[in-house]
């Protein structure tokens, strides 16, 4: 597994993923706009054979003078998940909020995504607010999480990818 940065070339392979693990979809549009943002991050897990497994996306933003990293996406194809990539995604989010100067790097959840959550929790996200009736496909409250930058510096890095 490697990774590397999204092209609009990749379009057709993160709308399949997002269709299969996403109730509210993002629309194409929506991910070529992200992908020529200039302060969004859309990063891809490759398998050997070139096939896209997982993708991130990621805007370092600044709020109040302070530079953020705020985490809107992350999935992984249902037929590769528990196989170590949204961990992998995840560390080299936090990795690049550190070479961004982010001092935090924040995220929304649904408060019922058992599987996202753990993953959070596992890499030293805290909640520090919730959102009610945020989410409506399926309806559910939002958690909102967050993590010092810098700790991601000394995170050792995941095994297996
Ligand atoms: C959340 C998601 C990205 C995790 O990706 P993944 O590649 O399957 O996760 P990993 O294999 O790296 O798992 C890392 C850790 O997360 C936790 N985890 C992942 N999936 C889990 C599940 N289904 N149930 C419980 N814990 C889970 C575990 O702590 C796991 O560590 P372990 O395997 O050593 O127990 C994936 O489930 C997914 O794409 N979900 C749908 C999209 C989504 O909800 N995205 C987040 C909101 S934007």
């Amino acid at each position: 597994m490697r990774r590397r940065i999204a092209t609009a070339s990749d379009l057709e392979a993160i709308l399949r993923i997002e269709s299969r693990v996403f109730g509210n979809p993002w629309a194409p549009r929506a991910y070529l706009d992200e992908i020529e943002r200039p302060m969004a991050i859309v990063e891809l897990a490759v398998a050997e054979d070139g096939a896209v497994s997982g993708y991130s996306c990621t805007w370092h933003v600044l709020a109040a003078g302070e530079m953020e990293a705020h985490l809107l996406r992350i999935a992984v194809d249902p037929d590769a998940q528990r196989r170590g990539i949204g961990r992998d995604l995840l560390g080299a989010v936090l990795e690049r909020a550190t070479a961004h100067g982010a001092s935090r790097v924040l995220l929304e959840v649904g408060a019922s995504n058992r599987a996202a959550r753990a993953l959070y929790d596992a890499a030293g996200f805290a909640e520090i607010g919730r959102r009610a009736g945020y989410y409506k496909a399926p309806p559910d409250d939002a958690v909102v999480m967050a993590r010092p930058a810098r700790e991601a510096a000394k995170t050792p890095r995941p095994a297996g990818c």
